[in-house]
């Protein structure tokens, strides 16, 4: 069973060199976590990330590539991850599936790529306002996870967030009981399409606006295990204090 929160980061594509070290340096400081603590860096800091930060602390990627090796330029694989002992890695982020044309098929091979590492995706997954307002979120979110996942994965583990499109950066969160419902749902989904001990492992994070105002109360869910965070993760003080309501749940539910 999911025991632990997970507070999550995202930084995407913020912060100097210097600016990562301080942020690290000044987190090192807090009491060891309850929670499970989690900061997905841009690759260039991955390493110098690494060699500084608490043990406690999980310092994971934003993205892999779909292949294994070879002749494609500017691309970084799992295998390169697992060589500096990242262990962790986002997948399918929806502004990688909006920006970069990530379709499901590319998000299948780098999950892939990922397992075959021993690197632990955090698939992220999630509707358009269009699509919402269309009726069509159950459905988008059957087929995200439909096309890249199959009973052949049920000796795997990942982590899923749930980051509805509309939500992410624009200060519009899903309230608790939209993202509880879909919570649910991919739960429910997982159960029947791969097992239920699969489902049972999965930590299914929410994400899109999610700060240190309503982390509380989306984190109490029964279906919601934490947060993947952009914005509200930037800031070291407000990270601390999603830390704080990750510690707060994760002693309320043991
Ligand atoms: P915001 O928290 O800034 O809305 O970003 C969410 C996100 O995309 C995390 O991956």
């Amino acid at each position: 069973m999911n025991v632990k929160t997970l507070v999550a980061g995202n930084w995407k594509m913020n912060k100097t060199l210097d600016e990562s070290i301080s942020f690290i340096e000044a987190l090192s400081h807090i009491p060891v976590p309850q929670c499970e603590v989690l900061l997905a860096v841009p690759f260039i800091y991955l390493k110098p990330l690494q060699d500084i930060a608490p043990k406690w602390l999980t310092i994971a990627a934003q993205n892999i590539s779909d292949k294994e090796q070879g002749a494609y330029t500017g691309e970084i694989s799992a295998k390169m991850l697992q060589s500096i002992s990242i262990k962790s890695t986002l997948i399918g982020h929806s502004e990688r599936r909006q920006y970069y044309g990530e379709t499901n098929a590319v998000i299948k091979e780098k999950l892939q790529q990922a397992f075959q590492n021993a690197v632990m995706p955090i698939l992220c997954i999630g509707e358009t306002l269009d699509e919402r307002k269309n009726n069509l979120t159950e459905h988008v979110i059957e087929n995200q996870l439909a096309s890249v996942l199959t009973k052949a994965d049920a000796n795997k583990s990942l982590h899923i967030a749930y980051e509805p499109v509309w939500a992410i950066g624009t200060g519009e969160t899903a309230t608790k009981e939209q993202a509880e419902a879909m919570h649910h749902f991919i739960y429910n989904w997982l159960k029947e399409n791969i097992s239920e001990t699969f489902a049972q492992q999965t930590k299914i994070l929410y994400g899109g606006s999610c700060n240190t105002q309503n982390a509380e109360e989306l984190f109490s869910m029964p279906h919601i295990h934490g947060g993947l965070v952009g914005g509200a993760s930037l800031d070291v003080d407000s990270f601390k204090l999603l830390i704080e309501i990750g510690n707060t749940i994760t002693n309320k539910n043991n």
